[in-house]
């Protein structure tokens, strides 16, 4: 079947096949992590759509937007190869009237952790996520968790709003080294690259300790002894239900994430410990 390019509602409504529909929503520049979304997703649907957007309302005014990475044909290619059925590209003015004025609210989670870094990130994912649940009308939807937060925010948003759709997390997908992929990679030199390992490795060397103090100590360790070039900007131990602190007294599951700048770059990445 060929690959249907949708670019507003009316356009998805023909295009809408029968039986179960995922949505696997992302900004484009897709990579090996996408591709892994859209074939969960296609293995649990009769159709697959893919939406392709780069969302301003989630870039702070110093962020990325302008320069994000934008590679459409070859993301219309990467979909064909992964047999999707449809790739939803909407305009920024199809998905922002000029006059809008409602969006969704992330609420206290939405100001923690990479919230606190990036204020209003949330509130402009969540957003964008609704309308395009709106928009497309999935029985399923596919998230990295390499997003953690955005995930949980997400799972949060369909359980506070009782929205129909169930919610796919899948794991993040790296290179043979470590290094999480992310569609910002394609920014980093050599150097950034060899200097990126170490969150990677700080996740690593803190998921093999089994106390939140012990866990917290050996990932700061490994980011300690980073080569220059690396500025961090958090790592922590949180619930991964409401990315609030673990307590030192706390056992069972958390996630361990990391944020730093490499050069211009800014990348997260997180494990789930075991505590
Ligand atoms: O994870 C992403 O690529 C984006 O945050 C998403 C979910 C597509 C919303 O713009």
């Amino acid at each position: 079947m060929d690959l249907i390019v949708a670019e507003d509602r009316s356009d998805l409504v023909k295009a809408r096949g029968e039986g179960r529909v995922a949505l696997v929503p992302t900004m484009g520049a897709l990579h090996e992590g996408h591709r892994t979304l859209i074939r969960e997703a296609r293995g649990r649907a009769d159709q697959v759509v893919v939406s392709i957007f780069v969302n301003p309302l989630q870039f702070g005014p110093n962020e990325d937007y302008s320069r994000y990475p934008r590679t459409f044909a070859a993301d219309l290619e990467a979909c064909r190869e992964e047999g999707v059925s449809v790739v939803f590209a909407p305009s920024v003015q199809t998905m922002y009237h000029p006059d809008r004025q409602v969006g969704v609210s992330s609420g206290l989670m939405g100001t923690l952790v990479e919230g606190a870094s990036r204020p209003g990130h949330f509130d402009g994912v969540l957003t964008v996520v609704l309308k395009l649940f709106n928009l497309v009308s999935p029985d399923l939807a596919a998230f990295g968790q390499k997003d953690a937060q955005q995930l949980a925010l997400i799972r949060r948003m369909v359980a506070d709003l009782d929205l129909p759709i169930e919610i796919l997390g899948v794991p993040t997908v790296r290179e043979p080294d470590g290094l999480a992929l992310s569609s910002r990679n394609r920014y980093l030199s050599a150097d950034d690259r060899r200097v990126a390992l170490s969150l990677s490795g700080a996740l690593r060397a803190g998921a093999e300790r089994s106390t939140p103090a012990e866990v917290r100590a050996a990932a700061r360790a490994v980011l300690d002894e980073a080569p220059p070039g690396l500025a961090v900007d958090y790592l922590v131990l949180v619930d991964p239900a409401t990315f609030t602190e673990v307590p030192d007294s706390y056992a069972g599951e958390a996630v361990l994430a990391v944020a730093a700048k490499v050069g211009t770059t800014r990348l997260i990445d997180n494990v789930t410990v075991t505590l």
